[in-house]
């Protein structure tokens, strides 16, 4: 078991009489990646600002690793790489002097820094542009620097502001995939995002904030257990024409909330039980011999996207 850890207690950030951030509590742990999920506005950058000391509180406290990170800065965000805000890298630079420069400020021992930058370029697979200037290079690329820069410390501890906001789908498609790739080398990714899908695909947790407050903190399967609506979906195909029998032979399957005949030969059925009634409600569907010829689970976005709503709605 990792002893990785991200934690806020009773966090609150105000900027004159408006509170951004209210009383939050939240403790992150172990290797994994958190999505954290929140309208514009949410609180989502300044909790974030706040956990890398960016920013102080008004009241409350912050921890990496157990670690106070407003009294002791240095020691807490050591195991920290941070993308947050991150400034335009000067466009007459190279890969390989934006990152010297990164690596010498974050007192990375010069006899080191040659290796780290050519590893952390690999990582985000830019080795073959290191000698390139940046001005020339895409938003995607130059993302793709901030990562790296991020990572030069070789942190086990990741802090991403929407890291893929502002890219074209495949720069958001290439970032994702160096994230999804991080989360293999046994680090805690805690990564902000509006974009339900992203988080759907790549987080094993997702924390939802709205107006500073945390509305949900659980993994993904049960946020949308328990707030995802009507609970999971699925659509069937069939080889023959449905007909009210078929019908009510699917709405006598435990689990079956609600049966829907979408098309000729194709059926919607939303059920409540997560994973464990989807197993069941597929080898029953066989056995009902209704000629089942496909069966697909409605994808983890919708399902996040009901809960995201019914979250955010109960919150106003
Ligand atoms: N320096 C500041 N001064 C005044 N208000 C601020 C400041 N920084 C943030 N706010 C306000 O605090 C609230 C939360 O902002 P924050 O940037 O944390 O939201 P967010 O969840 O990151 O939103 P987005 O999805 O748009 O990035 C917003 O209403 C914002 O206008
Ligand atoms: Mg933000």
């Amino acid at each position: 078991m990792s002893d990785l850890s991200i934690e806020t207690t009773q966090l609150t950030k105000k900027f004159g009489s408006f509170t951004a951030v209210n009383s939050l509590t939240i403790k992150v742990q172990g290797t994994k990646c958190v999505g954290f999920l929140g309208p514009n506005g949410a609180g989502k950058t300044t909790t974030l600002k706040i956990l890398t000391a960016m920013i102080h509180p008004n009241a409350g406290q912050a921890f990496i690793n157990g670690i106070d990170v407003q009294a002791h800065k240095r020691q807490a965000l050591h195991p920290c790489g941070v993308l947050i805000e991150t400034p335009e890298i000067y466009p007459a630079l190279t890969p390989r002097e934006a990152l010297s420069y990164i690596a010498e400020l974050r007192g990375i021992p010069a006899g080191e820094r040659p290796d780290r930058i050519r590893t952390v370029l690999e990582q985000v697979r830019m080795t073959d542009w290191i000698d390139k200037r940046t001005g020339k290079f895409s938003k995607g690329m130059k993302q793709r620097v901030n990562i790296a820069a991020a990572l030069l410390p070789d942190p086990d501890i990741l802090l991403l502001d929407e890291p893929t906001t502002g890219l074209d789908p495949r720069g958001m498609a290439e970032v994702r995939s160096i994230v999804v790739d991080l989360k293999k080398q046994k680090k805690l990714i805690f990564m902000s995002s509006h974009l339900l899908g992203e988080v759907a695909d790549i987080c094993d947790d997702v924390a939802m904030i709205d107006q500073g407050k945390l509305l949900i903190y659980d993994t993904l399967e049960r946020v949308i257990e328990k707030v995802g609506g009507q609970g999971g979906g699925v659509e069937i195909d069939l080889s023959v024409e449905g007909s009210p029998a078929v019908e009510q032979k699917i709405r006598s399957i435990p689990g079956v909330d609600h049966v829907e005949h979408v098309d000729t030969r194709t059926y919607l059925i939303r059920f409540s039980g997560g994973l464990p009634t989807q197993e069941r409600l597929l080898s029953d569907l066989v056995a009902a011999r209704i000629g089942l010829v496909s069966f697909k689970a409605s994808s983890g976005m919708a399902r996040l996207e009901d809960a995201y709503l019914n979250l955010i709605k109960g919150g106003l």
